[in-house]
């Protein structure tokens, strides 16, 4: 039997699962979502929401994946077989390509934007209305369509190439650039004149903003950030080593992930505040917003560029691993070779990607349950399949499966202490399903 592919250094473990985890929901959705709900409120309770149900349900993925190195049907199979259980991770790979499709098509108006910044467009001198560029733009028909294409092509050659010299390899080679991009911006927003109205709106919390909503808000940006509820940190999980520390890794994960949030919230509404922005713009802040205020900036130009290529280079390395997911679905449960699943795959993306992204222009009236296909992909999968998703991950794993093997990964067979693990275990048995099921039904108004 062919061996299975892994990943060959604890960098680029890092690298890679770090890298699925930081993406437009970190640069593009966090400083949208915390505009829109409260502000230093919503980031409070975020914060909570990742240690006490993000953290738990990366270790519940790290158990299954790397304990069975299987992709997640068969994850589902070797640890209970003949049961309803491996339905869920139908689920799963529904989740991951409704998600592939309409993250492509923001990914794609980054790659369009980058171009516009770098040629120039973006900061010309002269009369700019940008929230009207912005909506010309993704209503046209093909420009942004094209640009998904072309971006789920860069996916696809990656991902082709398999564990080590494709995801691996990129994952390595981006995630540092990427570091210092996030930093480079973050100093130049806080020598902005008036920075200290975005550092107040992020971190004085005004606690009467809470509401059911913005907790589901929260919870459901806590799943889209950490890669979490669809398989993809299980996925990459079987390819990790059996030396692996999966606590340590997932708080790691979450930590990092957090902390670009933050910088990412510093770099847009310290720029926001300074230059009489709309925190509350919603999805269009960066692309309608953001290139008005580098316009305007001195050294605009080189920011704007740097701006934009942060966002393919997040976008990128989030995308390959929600393919990962199907691809390694489909070779591994059909039998067929890595090149083939990923054109399944990569099909899969384009033809629902040109869809949601053509549901901003001629597809616009094209309307099911009251919202166009893209904002359905994106409320069907991230306030329904990963809430859904995790609360299953928490049961199977806190409940259903045997609590040795539970026990030995997450301890390495007992090679790494075993007090973290209690508490991941109590979390996982106990809170993370709890809080889930209660914050989605206080939002349906049942309780
Ligand atoms: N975590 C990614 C981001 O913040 O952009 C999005 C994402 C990646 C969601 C991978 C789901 C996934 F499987």
């Amino acid at each position: 039997m062919k061996q299975r592919a892994q990943f060959t250094t604890k960098i680029g473990i890092l690298a890679a699962t770090v890298g699925s985890a930081v993406g437009l929901g970190n640069i593009w959705r966090f400083p949208y979502e915390a505009g829109s709900n409260g502000g230093a409120a919503f980031i409070f309770i975020y914060i909570i929401s990742v240690c006490v149900i993000g953290i738990p349900v990366i270790c519940c993925e790290f158990i299954m994946g790397r304990g069975t190195h299987k992709n997640v049907h068969g994850a589902f199979n070797a640890l209970h077989a003949s049961s309803l259980w491996k339905y869920a991770s139908y689920l799963n790979i529904l989740a991951s390509l409704m998600i592939l499709s309409f993250y492509s098509v923001v990914a794609g108006w980054t790659l369009n934007y980058l171009s516009e910044a770098v040629t120039g467009k973006m900061t010309m001198t002269g009369e700019h209305d940008f929230s009207a560029e912005f909506g010309n733009f993704v209503a046209s028909p093909w420009q942004p369509t094209v640009f998904t294409i072309i971006f789920l092509m860069f996916n696809h050659v990656i991902v082709a190439r398999g564990i080590k010299k494709g995801i691996e390899r990129i994952s390595n080679t981006v995630m540092p650039i990427l570091g210092v991009i996030l930093i480079v911006l973050m100093a130049n927003s806080l020598l902005l004149p008036k920075a200290t109205e975005g550092l107040r709106f992020l971190f004085y919390p005004d606690f009467t903003k809470i509401t059911p909503s913005v907790v589901l808000s929260a919870l459901g940006q806590a799943f889209f950030s950490l890669s979490l509820g669809l398989s993809c940190l299980l996925t990459y999980s079987s390819y990790f080593n059996d030396r692996t520390p999966l606590v340590k890794n997932a708080t790691m994960i979450a930590t990092l992930d957090t902390i670009v949030a933050i910088i990412s919230g510093i770099i847009i509404f310290c720029a926001l505040f300074s230059f009489d922005g709309e925190p509350a713009a919603g999805p269009k802040l960066v692309f309608e917003i953001l290139p008005g205020i580098f316009n305007s900036m001195p050294g605009g130009y080189f920011w704007a560029v740097l701006f934009f290529l942060l966002l393919v280079f997040a976008s990128i390395t989030s995308s390959i691993s929600m393919t990962e997911i199907s691809v390694a679905y489909f070779s591994e449960e059909y039998n067929i070779s890595r090149k083939t699943s990923t054109r399944i795959s990569t099909a899969i993306g384009m033809i629902f990607g040109a869809l949601c992204s053509l549901s901003f222009g001629i597809l616009n009236d094209f309307t099911i349950f009251g919202m166009s296909l893209f904002s359905l992909f994106d409320y069907i999968s991230s306030n329904i399949l990963l809430p859904l998703g995790g609360l299953i991950f928490t049961i199977f794993v806190g409940w259903i499966i045997n609590k040795r093997f539970v026990q030995e990964q997450l301890t390495n067979n007992g090679q790494i202490a075993r007090k973290s693990s209690k508490i991941i275990i109590f979390l996982i048995k106990y809170i993370a399903p709890i809080a889930i099921v209660v914050v989605c039904l206080s939002v349906l108004r049942v309780i």
